[in-house]
């Protein structure tokens, strides 16, 4: 159930206004049958019976307003805690495989919207409806209300049927769909690339052929769906309203029941009718949803890891002994040997695709070593992502910048004293940019808006900001100029009082005299 991420008060309360919502059906059938007693038997005052059909339904009213105003708002947080669930596992599981992506962000959680939290609270107040309706009917005819009971259920045969069709449809559609997304967000990024190699035809094509693939499980799924529900109507007509219809009319020709009763009955077999139809359709709205379900249920089960990975504030020793790395098959590297001590400053020199960055990768425990072994302090780490990564600070090759503020993207949200931030934003040479922008600037998804040079400069605010004993630099000074080049190597190699390993391909000698040891691999 997706209710059980709402409030219980909140579904406590939802439940009672729906059975004030069903009793509406029943009120109505009572006036009615009032109205034809009254026809055929005048008793009492007409307009009476008027004025207290309309308050009667004024008041309910205003209780279905209140019942809508619930929904709505139960929808809302439960929208909000999936999205959290959801949230909270994309960027917490390490899992790689089992990442999520933009498409189930917000195509797939939106069709939770409708397709379950939506279909649960219908399926709630249509089996209210119908329990309310059936116990009314039956204190006016017990046997009529069998008959039209019984021949209202004949619906859920042609569900049966089609149920488990509806639901491998649907997962097929899902596939596609997400497909879908991932060639729209290619085709966004890569409509630059399109336009230098004038390919544009073949872009287009790439994308429209996957709204194609999935436009058609879409209509295949719709198409089986609407076939489902056109044969339940046409079913519960047959069985649910002409059969009984007949017996009923039967009875008060042979005197049996009033007309009035019978009347009643009529009106409020609508109101089992009606629900029962509902709730098959909604049944097969959460089939629609099924996968996306499964999905989220099993993301809801993750656990963020218990260690609680913590900033490390020391270390004595990094001994990385005959290391190997294998990725996608192939050995990467073999036979690496490297031990750092405090304060060090390493650089590593190797030709572009030796394997410098899975190297480094290794040492925050982000890959894993295939052979030999990576300690620190005697500690083994290989692989051990929460017990390595609190000694790092990562400057990424391609740096990473978030669609929010520079200084946000400098902090990642954590609190600093202006002072701290000022001193960072001096070391990475980003100054200027500082000056003539503000902090308050906002930064473009992927750093569309800064310079390469700019782009890396924030990502190496961002790792000085972080205290932590060893500073990573992955090529973090190859896309700046010669003098900016020096300036950063200043600050991370003489200024910044820590451990420095770094790896880069572009030099220049006297940069190169800065640092403790030089060990060139491959
Ligand atoms: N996930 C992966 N699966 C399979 N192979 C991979 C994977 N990631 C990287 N590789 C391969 O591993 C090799 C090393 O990649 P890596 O990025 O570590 O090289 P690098 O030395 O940092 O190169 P560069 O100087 O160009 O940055 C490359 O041949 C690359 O194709
Ligand atoms: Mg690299």
């Amino acid at each position: 159930m997706a209710l059980r991420y709402a409030q219980k008060w909140q579904v406590v309360l939802y439940g009672l206004l729906a059975i004030i919502k069903s009793l509406q059906a029943v009120f109505v059938a009572y006036i009615m049958q009032q109205y034809i007693n009254f026809a055929q038997k005048p008793q009492g005052s007409l307009l009476h019976l008027l004025i207290f059909a309309v308050v009667g339904l004024f008041g309910f009213g205003i209780m279905n307003i209140l019942y809508q105003a619930l929904k709505a708002k139960i929808t809302q947080d439960v929208n909000l805690k999936i999205k959290t669930i959801a949230t909270n596992y994309m960027v917490r599981a390490r899992d790689e495989k089992a990442k999520i992506d933009v498409s189930f962000m917000t195509n797939d959680l939106k069709q939770l919207e409708t397709n379950r939290i939506g279909a649960e609270l219908e399926i709630i107040f249509n089996v209210l409806q119908f329990l309310a309706a059936i116990i009314s009917a039956v204190i006016g005819s017990w046997l009529l209300s069998l008959i039209f009971l019984i021949a209202s259920l004949t619906p859920a045969l042609v569900q049966k049927l089609l149920g488990p069709k509806i639901e491998a449809k649907s997962a097929v559609w899902e596939s596609d769909n997400r497909l879908y997304t991932n060639t729209v967000n290619d085709t966004v990024n890569g409509s630059a690339m399109a336009d230098l190699y004038d390919v544009e035809p073949s872009m287009i094509s790439r994308l429209i052929h996957s709204a194609q693939k999935m436009e058609t499980a879409l209509w295949r799924t719709n198409f089986l769906k609407g076939t489902a529900n056109e044969t339940t109507i046409a079913v519960a007509y047959i069985f649910g309203i002409f059969i009984p219809f007949s017996f009923g009319i039967y009875l008060v020709t042979r005197g049996q029941i009033m007309l009035g009763t019978f009347m009643m009955v009529v009106q409020l077999a609508n109101n089992f009718i009606n629900p029962i139809v509902a709730v098959f359709s909604y049944v097969n709205d959460m089939k629609t949803a099924a996968p996306i379900w499964k999905r989220f249920k099993k993301i809801s089960r993750f656990e963020a890891p218990e260690t609680t990975p913590h900033d490390a504030d020391h270390f004595k020793q990094l001994i990385v002994k005959d290391a190997g790395v294998k990725l996608g098959g192939r050995q990467i590297f073999k036979h690496v040997d490297l031990t750092i001590y405090p304060g060090k400053k390493l650089l590593l020199v190797a030709p572009s695709g030796w394997g410098k960055s899975t190297l480094l990768n290794v040492l925050t425990g982000n890959k894993t070593l295939n052979e030999g072994s990576y300690q620190i302090d005697g500690q083994d780490l290989n692989g051990k992502w929460n017990q390595a990564h609190g000694y790092f600070s990562f400057i990424q090759q391609k740096p990473f910048i978030l669609n929010d503020t520079l200084k946000y993207n400098i902090t990642l949200g954590r609190s600093v004293s202006e002072d701290r931030l000022k001193q960072v934003i001096n070391a990475a040479g980003l100054t200027p940019l500082v000056s003539e922008k503000g902090l308050d600037y906002m930064l473009s998804a992927n750093g569309a808006n800064l310079s390469g040079g700019q782009n890396q400069r924030v990502e190496i605010a961002r790792a000085l900001l972080t205290n932590r004993p060893i500073l990573i630099a992955d090529e973090a000074t190859s896309s700046l100029d010669n003098e900016l080049s020096k300036r950063i190597h200043q600050t991370i190699l003489k200024d910044f009082k820590g451990t420095v390993i770094e790896v880069a391909h572009k030099v220049s000698d006297e940069e190169k005299g800065w640092f403790d040891q030089v060990v060139k691999l491959g």
